[in-house]
Formats: C-alpha cells, structure tokens, sequence
C-alpha cells in the first residue's frame, strides 16, 4: 500500500496533476477539497452558516458522504445524492474556507480520509495531507505557483467556458483563499517538513507531472 501526499493552494494544479500521476501509477486520486466543498454545500443548501459551528457539528455528524469513482472520476455523495457538480460553483468556491475552517468539520472528516487510504494506494491531494490526514504518507509533495499565474490559469479556464472573468477580481479571489486557509488555526495549509516543493509557475501540465512522477520515484 502506498499513499502518496500532495498538498498546496488552490490553482497549483493540485488536482490534475495528482489525477493524472494516480492513474499512471495505477492508484485511486482523492480529492479532498471535493470532500469540504460538499460538506459547505450541504450546510448551506440546509441554511446552516459557519457562523454557528455547534449547529454545522449537530448538522454534519450524522451526514452520509460517500465517494464512488465512475470511469475513474470521483464522484461525491451526501445522504446518497451525487452533488459532484453542485459543489464547483464560485459560491461554493467563496464560502468553504469558512466551513473548512472549523475544527467540527476537520475532525468529521478526518477519519473518513484515514480510512480511504487505509484500504488502498492513494494520491491523496489537499492542505493538510501531509501534515495532519497522512502524516507517515510514503511521498509528501508540496505544489505551489505565483498567485498570478495560478490566478491566470484560473482566467483561462474561465475564458474557455465562454465566460467574460475580470483578471484582478479572480486574483483577489485567490489571494483571499490563500490567507483564509494559510491563518486558520486548525490544520492550515502549510508545506510539511518532510515535503517537497514543486513549484509549477513555469511548467506546463505535463512538465508538472514529469516533475512529479520524478520526485516520487526518487522518494520511493
Ligand atoms: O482544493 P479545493 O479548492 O477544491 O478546496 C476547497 C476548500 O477546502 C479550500 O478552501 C480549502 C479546503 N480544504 C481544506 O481545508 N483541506 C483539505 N484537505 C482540502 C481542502
């Protein structure tokens, strides 16, 4: 069994490139922000804002979240319902830190992630993998870019769907993201001791993922 870590902000590229080494190593990509981006949505679907934790705790215990994979794509589920979609709206964007904030949410969620990467090989990517969810993970990798080129890759996104961004307000977006998850005082983001940093400003997806690739085999 192996699990391998990567942390790092939002726009490093986290998620494509821990999907694409996952699936040439063969082993099962979970991707934790989609976990915390569910547990928000549920909350504010319910009207229970991060404001009040005791009722986010009473609310959340008894949630039932599942993630299923479907031609290799996770899929999450709460109470049995698939709100993989829901979950990547900006409203959700700009109101999980707040969730994610809270150490009720953090310590319901922590089990769950042990538990997947107890029962089979993983790249596991989020904020606090390798220090806090996986702290004995076999490879921590530690994925960072300028917040103006994660904030540019975000634009161009966006910019492919057909939609008209502002530059600046997606930079100040990131920026926002980056200083709630990097001060909150439970689990903040932070590069582990024994992680390596891989920065991808000037890599394009695939030079990332050779980089990638290199750093664990060299690890393992
Ligand atoms: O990676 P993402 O943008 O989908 O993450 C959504 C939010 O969840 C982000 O604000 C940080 C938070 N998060 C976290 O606190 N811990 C994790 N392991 C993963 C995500």
């Amino acid at each position: 069994m192996i699990n391998i870590a990567i942390d790092g902000p939002a726009g490093a590229g986290k998620s494509t490139i821990a999907r694409k080494i996952a699936a040439e190593m063969g082993y099962v990509y979970v991707d934790t922000g989609a976990i915390y981006r569910s547990i928000a949505y549920a909350c504010n679907f319910a009207g229970i804002e991060a404001a009040f934790p005791e009722r986010v705790k009473a609310y959340i215990e008894p949630l039932d979240i599942d993630l299923e994979y479907i031609d290799g794509i996770q899929h999450v589920y709460v109470n049995g319902e698939d709100v993989s979609d829901r979950i990547r709206t900006p409203e959700v964007s700009a109101m999980v830190s707040a969730y994610a904030a809270l150490p009720c949410v953090r310590d319901r969620l922590l089990g769950f992630q042990r538990d997947i990467a107890k029962r089979q090989s993983v790249v596991m990517d989020g904020r606090d993998i390798g220090t806090v969810v996986l702290p004995d993970a076999d490879v921590k990798i530690f994925l960072t870019a300028s917040p103006e080129v994660r904030a540019k890759r975000r634009f161009d996104e966006l910019c492919s769907k057909g939609e008209s961004p502002v530059y600046e307000e997606i930079l100040a977006a990131v920026n926002a993201r980056d200083k709630a998850d990097s001060t909150r005082e439970t689990a903040p983001l932070k590069q582990a001791d024994d992680a390596i940093l891989l920065d991808t400003s000037g890599l394009d997806i695939d030079a990332a993922v050779k980089a990638a690739v290199d750093i664990i085999e060299k690890a393992r």
